[in-house]
């Protein structure tokens, strides 16, 4: 590396999942069809070629309940979506150093189906897959669970699962692979371990049928934000996706609570790498971010009306019908209503007094990277904030977006050489996987 500020890892954070993502951009009217892998393919080129450690796939199994599956699928906000474990083996034809997460919902896999194939895919990706494990709930009634579970019992379960896919990944224990071509000893029967899970969620026998890893298991990344999500992380996680405002109290406080959940279950800090998600708007030049935010503060009806769409579907909730200039109807919202989504929406404005088009132009208002307002902003100007990240003590950054060649060129093309003449971004892969990777900084 040169320069001298601290290297930081980047990840890409397909943020809306393996599905019409962008639908209805026009910038985006390149004619590639979402359901084939040469979009992403050309997309995981770039990302390893700007010297990105991986690309990260959101997942949500369900349409959502039958009621509001319309406000879901009509603008191709919330769905479809096809699932990103099957798309990754593409991705690692496509390219040799790049890591790829897909999102797992331990709901939705026997751990002993779950070993077996993450096992595959991490001996034929080279030791390069991640898995971000995810305890969504809704999707229970998919899976053949009567009830879901609770929002802390859903992590419990994550936590059991996970270790039993360690302990199926263990099974075959020291020396049991032999490959001795000579005696005719291909592997030593009596070295596997049986493995006999009796859990609370879960009960299956091994041992695994499949060898053992040379360069460890697959990276396990989690995003959960709440204590008990935090607490999985310390315990479990190679990789925190962090959501927090970027000013230095609130990026340390919440490294130190990643840290200190880590300790607690015997695991050291520097065993996890937190990366904060942020999605940049980048542009040539201090002027144009300046018209870009000024423009953003008085949005036209029609922008208000399409962040009204994609409300309606993450709330599961239809906003697009609704009186621009009254405030919201009360109990509009079900009880089911994510409380994160809905504090998205409103602020701390009083939601009986301040009008639907107060919301949505909040939520339509840009900021300036080089005032800490937003992620509007040249790539001088974001190459300083992850600078300064870097200075409080922080690993690595997700930049969040769809997946099309557009978007990464758009976001990339002029901060890549930046963040490699400051040194903040590796100009070299260890070619030991992404495990390594992530290690060698
Ligand atoms: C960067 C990031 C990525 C996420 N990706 C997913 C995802 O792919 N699937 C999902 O169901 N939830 C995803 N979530 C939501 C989290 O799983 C979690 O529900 C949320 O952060 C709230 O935390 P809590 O569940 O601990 O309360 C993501 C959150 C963040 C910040």
């Amino acid at each position: 590396m040169s320069g001298s500020a601290r290297p930081q890892h980047f990840g890409w954070f397909l943020a809306r999942g393996f599905g019409p993502h962008g639908w209805g951009h026009p910038y985006l009217d390149w004619d590639y069809d979402w359901t084939r892998p040469d979009l992403y393919q050309q997309s995981a080129r770039e990302l390893e070629q700007a010297g990105f450690d991986f690309l990260l796939i959101e997942d949500a199994p369900s349409l959502g309940s039958a009621e509001t599956i319309d406000l879901r699928v009509r603008h191709a906000f919330g769905g479809p979506k096809h699932d990103p474990l099957l798309l990754a083996p593409y991705l690692f034809q496509a390219t040799r150093h790049l890591g790829v997460i897909p999102t797992v919902n331990p709901a939705a896999y026997l751990p002993y189906t779950a070993a077996r194939q993450f096992a595959t895919l991490q001996h034929l990706s080279g030791d390069r897959l991640g898995l971000n494990v995810v305890t969504d709930t809704g999707s229970a009634r998919h899976f053949g669970d009567a009830a879901p579970l609770g929002h802390d019992a859903a992590y419990d379960r994550a936590e059991e699962w996970l270790a039993a896919l360690r302990e199926l990944w263990s099974s075959w224990g020291e020396g049991a692979l032999v490959r001795d071509v000579a005696s005719g000893v291909y592997a030593d029967g009596t070295r596997l371990h049986a493995v006999r899970h009796r859990g609370e969620h879960f009960a299956f026998d091994g041992p695994l049928n499949g060898v053992p890893f040379e360069r460890g298991e697959p990276v396990i990344a989690s995003p959960g934000g709440s204590g008990r999500g935090l607490a999985f992380a310390g315990a479990n996680s190679d990789i925190q996706l962090a959501l927090a405002p970027l000013n230095e109290k609130s990026v340390r406080e919440y490294r130190a609570k990643i840290h200190a959940a880590a300790v607690e279950r015997g695991r050291q800090p520097s065993d996890i790498r937190i990366m904060f998600a942020i999605q940049p708007v980048i542009v040539s030049s201090p002027e144009e971010a300046d018209r870009l935010v000024a423009a953003s503060a008085s949005p036209t009806d029609d922008v208000l009306r399409t962040i009204a769409q994609r409300q309606s579907s993450d709330l599961e909730t239809d906003l697009t019908s609704l009186d621009l200039d009254a405030p919201l109807p009360a109990e509009l919202f079900a009880e089911n209503v994510s409380q994160g989504s809905l504090r998205r929406l409103t602020g701390d404005r009083d939601v009986a007094t301040t009008p639907l088009r107060a919301h949505l132009t909040a939520l339509a208002k840009l900021g300036r990277i080089s005032d800490r307002t937003g992620f509007v902003g040249t790539a001088d100007e974001f190459a300083d904030l992850i600078e300064e990240l870097g200075e409080w003590g922080n690993d690595g950054v997700l930049l969040w977006g769809d997946l099309h060649p557009v978007t990464v060129h758009r976001t990339l093309d002029e901060l890549v050489p930046v963040l490699r003449r400051r040194g903040i971004l590796r100009r070299e892969y260890t070619g030991a996987g992404l495990r390594a990777d992530l290690h060698a900084f």
